[in-house]
């Protein structure tokens, strides 16, 4: 899928930044990405009409890519799910409503929640037909459906499992969590992983089986994915090259299908090219595994010479 933001999602943004000045916008959107990247939430940088801009500017570019990738490899792994209620929790600007439309345009229904006034004004902004919901995960109650989705979320949540099973009591069929990929981001999907599985959640992505994680130590389960930047997006970050990679972590289970990708495996660093062929590190249903594959084993090597990090072999 696309990684950049679809035409109407940008034209509707730049809407809403005409006339806002540039100097503010790269404050405000260095204030917040200093927030985030010291593991701080929302509710202590994003205020005001002016934070919930920067937003869209400094981190709305980036958790769209995450979200249209991951929402690709939910509808690899589930082709035949066809979701008719998304419910895009701690929705932000509406992240992963859009990504959602895109990656099934007949979704008909959307319901948007946020605990922050700011972020759902903006959301009604930028999300056309759908329900905006005013609700603290944590201590209110939240609307079923088959699309559950939590996107950089949990990150925020002081008491991370009991979010997750309240966001998997409110999912009838698949639910979607995506947090930085960072050793801490993926330290919660860890553990969400093996709470979902204990309530007996089928794994779609990005594991190809149920067993435990074979991530131990200092490594960590991610993946990248490259956006465009705008000039805007370049102006507010001090960045000189035209394009960012951003890291993710993430987990999708089903409560009433299983993954059609199970027993595969999925390559989870940048393959290795060396003279005699190709090194892959891949997560398969027996635990993590380098695999070396020999140019002069022909139809094994053209089966994986174009193969990228997070892809299935
Ligand atoms: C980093 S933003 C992510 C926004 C959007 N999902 C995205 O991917 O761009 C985190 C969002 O979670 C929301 N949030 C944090 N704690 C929450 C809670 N207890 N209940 C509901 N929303 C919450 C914040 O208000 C914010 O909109």
């Amino acid at each position: 899928m696309d990684p950049a933001l679809p035409p109407r999602l940008k034209e509707a943004a730049e809407a809403l930044l005409e006339g806002v000045s540039r100097k503010d916008l790269a404050a405000h959107s260095t204030a917040i990405s200093k927030e985030y990247r010291a593991g701080g939430g929302s509710a202590r940088v994003v205020r005001s009409e002016a934070d919930t801009l920067a937003y869209l500017v400094a981190r709305l570019p980036a958790t769209y890519a995450v979200n249209a990738a991951v929402l690709a490899e939910v509808r690899a792994a589930v082709p035949d799910f066809t979701p008719a209620h998304l419910l895009d929790v701690g929705a932000g600007p509406g992240t992963a409503a859009w990504a959602a439309r895109e990656t099934w345009p007949a979704l008909a229904q959307a319901t948007l929640t946020d605990s922050n006034a700011s972020f759902l004004d903006l959301a009604r902004k930028l999300v056309p037909n759908a329900e905006f919901l005013p609700r603290n995960l944590i201590t209110e109650a939240l609307p079923a459906a088959d699309l559950v989705i939590a996107s950089f979320v949990i990150a925020e949540i002081a008491e991370p499992s009991s979010a997750v099973s309240k966001l998997y009591a409110a999912t009838t069929d698949v639910l979607v969590l995506i947090e930085p990929g960072t050793p801490q981001g993926f330290a919660r999907i860890h553990a969400a992983r093996a709470q979902l599985i204990a309530q007996g959640a089928n794994v779609l992505a990005p594991c190809t089986h149920a067993n435990a994680c074979p991530m131990t130590g200092t490594d960590w389960c991610h993946f990248t994915q490259r956006l465009p930047r705008s000039r805007d997006h370049m102006q507010a970050k001090g960045a000189s090259v035209p394009y960012e990679d951003e890291r993710y972590s993430y987990l999708a289970v089903s409560k009433a299908r299983r993954s059609a990708n199970e027993a595969r495996a999925r390559i989870l660093a940048p393959p290795r090219e060396s003279k005699p062929g190709i090194e892959l590190k891949l997560c398969t249903p027996a635990g993590l595994e380098n695999r070396s594959i020999a140019k002069r084993d022909k139809q094994a090597f053209v089966a994986v010479r174009r193969a990228e990090w997070s892809d299935l072999v």
